[in-house]
Order: C-alpha cells, then sequence, then structure tokens
C-alpha cells in the first residue's frame, strides 16, 4: 500500500488552475461541512474540497492525485448511511455537486441522460412532467444526488414493485483513478457484451471511479395510488403479514414497517396529529398500491385488507387524500431523522428473503435482550429490508465500543442463516466493513480486492471503503 503524500501549496495552485480558485475550498468552515455525512456521529477533516463541473476537470484531477499519491473521496450529497464519502485520510473531496445538469429526456426511447450531482427528486420531477418515472426513492430524495444513488445502490419505497438503482441504470460516462475517461455499457435495454461493467460500478461506493454522466431507463408513471396504514398488536405478526400479501397474488408499489417506537419517535419529532398511536399496538405497515384504473386498485386494497385481518390487525387507516398520503409518507421517510434527533445511535441495514422477515426481527430483539441494548426497527419490508438502529440510551463506553460489537455480528450471522446480508441499500463504507467475513470466504473478497486493484492500482480512490 503506497502512502499518501501531504497536500501542498503548489498541489492548490495546480487545483485552483483546474477547476478555478472559486472552486478550490480551503476555509475551515467548508472543511467541516464536508467533513461528515448523514453516518452517525462520524467526522473527519479534508485538505481541501474540490468542484469540478466537466469530465475534462475531473480526469485531470485525477492525473494529478494519481501522479502525487493524494487521497480522493468523492461525494454526492452527503446524505450517505455508512460513511461512503468520509474522507478518511484527508486529502481531497471532490464534490460533484456543480454537476447538476439533466442533459437530455429521451421520450423516444423513455430513456434520460444526467449529470450525477442532480437531485434525485429533481430528477423525478423533471421526468414526471413527460409522464414518465424515475422510480428509486431513497427517503433523502430531496437532498441526495443521483450520483451517490450510483454509488451505494440506492433502494427506497418503491424499490417492492419496480427495483433499485441498478435496474435503471443503462450507461455510465466514468472518470477512472489515472484520469482515463470510459463509457461502461451502451444506451440499452438489453445487453451481452463482455463483462458488465456498467453494474460493477453500480454499488460500488466511488472505490473504482467517478461517475460524470447517467443512462437510466424510465418507465410510464402509474396515474393513480391508494394509501393504508394498517395498525398491529404484534410487530412478529406484522412481519409475518408481508410475506402473506405477495402469496395472495397482491405486489404492492411500496410495503413499509415501522416498529411502534419508530412511528412514535417521528410523530414527536415532526409534531403531526395524522396517526393516532392506539395502546397495545406494536408496529404498522403502511402499504401503496399504484396503477392506471383505480377500480382495480380497489380491489387490491381490499383484498390486502382481508389479508392483514388475518395477522391480528387493528383498524385499518385508508388515506382520504393527496394531503393525508403526503402526511403518511412524510412520516415514514422521517424516522431516519426523528432517531438520530433522538439518541446517538448504529444503524445496521439487514436484508433477508421477506418470508424470513419474522424471524430477523425476533431475533434481532432475543440478541438486544442479551447484550443489553434496545433497537428501533423499521424499513422496506416488502424487500425483507430492515434498518436495526441501536440506540446508545444508557450504554456505558465499553458496552457501546466493545461487547456491541459482538451483539451486532451475532445479528449478522443470524442474518446470513437466514439467507440474507448485511447491506441492502446503504453500502459498506466504513461502518460495515468489519463485518464483511461473515458474509464472504476469503476468496471472495480477495477477488473484490483484485477488482479494486485493477481499477485502481495506487489505491487513491475512497480507499478503506468496503474493505481494508
Ligand atoms: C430509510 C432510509 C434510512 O429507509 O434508508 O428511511
Ligand atoms: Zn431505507
Amino acid at each position: 500500500m503506497t502512502n499518501f503524500s501531504k497536500l501542498d501549496a503548489r498541489h492548490l495552485d495546480l487545483f485552483r488552475e483546474i477547476v478555478g480558485a472559486a472552486n478550490v475550498l480551503t476555509d475551515e468552515e467548508a472543511l467541516h461541512h464536508y467533513a461528515h455525512d448523514e453516518t452517525e456521529d462520524l467526522h473527519y477533516l479534508p485538505e481541501v474540497v474540490l468542484k469540478p463541473n466537466t469530465t475534462e476537470q475531473v480526469s485531470s484531477i485525477m492525473q494529478l492525485c494519481q501522479q502525487e499519491s493524494l487521497p480522493v473521496t468523492p461525494r454526492g450529497g452527503g446524505t450517505g448511511l455508512s460513511g461512503g464519502a468520509l474522507p478518511q485520510w484527508g486529502g481531497v473531496v471532490l464534490s460533484m455537486e456543480r454537476f447538476n445538469k439533466i442533459i437530455a429526456i429521451d421520450e423516444r426511447n423513455l430513456q434520460v441522460t444526467v449529470e450525477p450531482g442532480v437531485i434525485t427528486e429533481v430528477l423525478q420531477n423533471a421526468v414526471r412532467e413527460k409522464g414518465l418515472f424515475y422510480p428509486p426513492d431513497p427517503s433523502s430524495r430531496g437532498s441526495c444526488l443521483i450520483g451517490g444513488n450510483i454509488a451505494e445502490n440506492s433502494g427506497g419505497p418503491k424499490a417492492v414493485k419496480y427495483g433499485v438503482v441498478k435496474d435503471y441504470v443503462l450507461n455510465l460516462e466514468v472518470v477512472l483513478p489515472s484520469g482515463a475517461v470510459i463509457w461502461t455499457g451502451a444506451n440499452v435495454l438489453k445487453n451481452s457484451t463482455g463483462y458488465n461493467l456498467t453494474q460493477l460500478v453500480v454499488g460500488s461506493e466511488g472505490t473504482l471511479g467517478i461517475v460524470t454522466k447517467i443512462v437510466l431507463r424510465l418507465i410510464p408513471s402509474p396515474k393513480y395510488d391508494l394509501l393504508m396504514l394498517v395498525p398491529f398488536r404484534s410487530a412478529e405478526n406484522a412481519c409475518a403479514a408481508v410475506s402473506a400479501i405477495f402469496r395472495a397474488g397482491y405486489t404492492p408499489s411500496a410495503l413499509e414497517f415501522m416498529e411502534r417506537d419508530a412511528l412514535e419517535w417521528v410523530t414527536r419529532y415532526v409534531d403531526s396529529s395524522t396517526v393516532k398511536i392506539e395502546e397495545g399496538i406494536q408496529a404498522h405497515l403502511l402499504i401503496e398500491v399504484d396503477g392506471n384504473y383505480t377500480e382495480v386498485l380497489m380491489q387490491e386494497m381490499e383484498g390486502i385488507a382481508a389479508v392483514v385481518a388475518e395477522f391480528d390487525c387493528g383498524d385499518i387507516l385508508f388515506a382520504e387524500d393527496h394531503q393525508q398520503k403526503e402526511e403518511l409518507w412524510k412520516l415514514r421517510r422521517r424516522v431516519a431523522e426523528a432517531v438520530k434527533a433522538n439518541s446517538v445511535y448504529k444503524e445496521e441495514d439487514t436484508v433477508v428473503p421477506r418470508a424470513e422477515l419474522p424471524a430477523l426481527l425476533k431475533g434481532v430483539k432475543d440478541i438486544g435482550k442479551k447484550y443489553g441494548f434496545h433497537s428501533v426497527c423499521y424499513g422496506h419490508a416488502g424487500d425483507g429490508n430492515l434498518h436495526v438502529n441501536i440506540i446508545r440510551g444508557e450504554l456505558s463506553e465499553e458496552q457501546w465500543n466493545g461487547t456491541l460489537k459482538t451483539g451486532i455480528r451475532e445479528i449478522f450471522e443470524l442474518v446470513k442463516r437466514l439467507g440474507g446480508t448485511i447491506s441492502g441499500e446503504h453500502g459498506i463504507g466504513l461502518v460495515q466493513k468489519s463485518y464483511m467475513d461473515v458474509i464472504f470466504d476469503d476468496q471472495h473478497l480477495q477477488i473484490m480486492k483484485q477488482i479494486k486493484q485493477v481499477f485502481d492500482p495506487s489505491n487513491i480512490l475512497n480507499r478503506g471503503k468496503i474493505f481494508d
């Protein structure tokens, strides 16, 4: 492993020549801003923040950094939850926020070409104006950037029906650590032309290259949706209802789980009166269906209501209008923020085959009892994706940074036994990498490390993310 060089005045001058002085930030305030993302309470100061806005600039920056052995950490909106954008080695943060153009919406082919710094929701709204739909919608969609979504292979509530980011990416322009620029694929819906570098870059957490242009496929926008919130007296029953809904022949466009604490905390946090959580209720499912025919959607809602009734649910809240739907979605989307505001926490992004969800939830609670921690669980139940938030609460330093690691390892071993894995949509980054051995044997990890080596022989790009 090469050692990194220290950044000096000469480097700063060269950076200014490439991106212009205004886009080379070294002031305290900026460095602190780029020192954290949304991951726990982690903080690493960069030495400089660069804000390029052309592929050529990114290429020149990478050439220089490789020549001079300077560490580079690419960054999107800074909303990540696994520490992918944290400049652990100092050096350069390469902020992609000025790559903010939607280059072309191709209505003939149902595609969009976009720069990585476009906010996901801005992109969704722009294509919706043309009657088109880009479904992947992380909770942070109002502030995350599409490039960051590509880096983490993000999901969100719609994934259960429409898939995650990887299912929409057709082609990527990527600047490699050497400064070379490649297109990874073609603007086509099928492609059997050699190794699939597009899908290798998706979810590579900014360790293989810098994405500078993105071609996504789109689908026609569904015209209508219906939403309901179902309370359950047992959280395990709520989880069990999830797979029953699919087995009964329904594919909701969202099927979200919230433990009682999750909904209670967010209700307080956003000061909402939309939901009254009855006594004895332990969890809720938020269920949406969408499509082009309201009568069909009504029938689906009735069918789903009949399924959940078999799992001892309480009175179902059917959203009456657009505003109530928005309110319910606001509650769901802001759970993460509410948990963060409530306590220091660690978030584990577990995912299992959906019918194993009740076993996962029960296992998490049992492990919590054994190690003395409280957890707040919520997530994309339709995908078997459960965000386990472990609350610091009264845990001592020794418990929090010591024995808890063994508890988390036990959760991940359970996940593995159930046929799942340790991240469904947040990525490995810094915070999960010490658990990769639970999922992969040495040989598997070696292949991943060799791939990294091929792309980035000097190991300057986001070193230490995913694995050491
Ligand atoms: C969510 C984010 C935390 O599901 O993934 O809200
Ligand atoms: Zn999520």
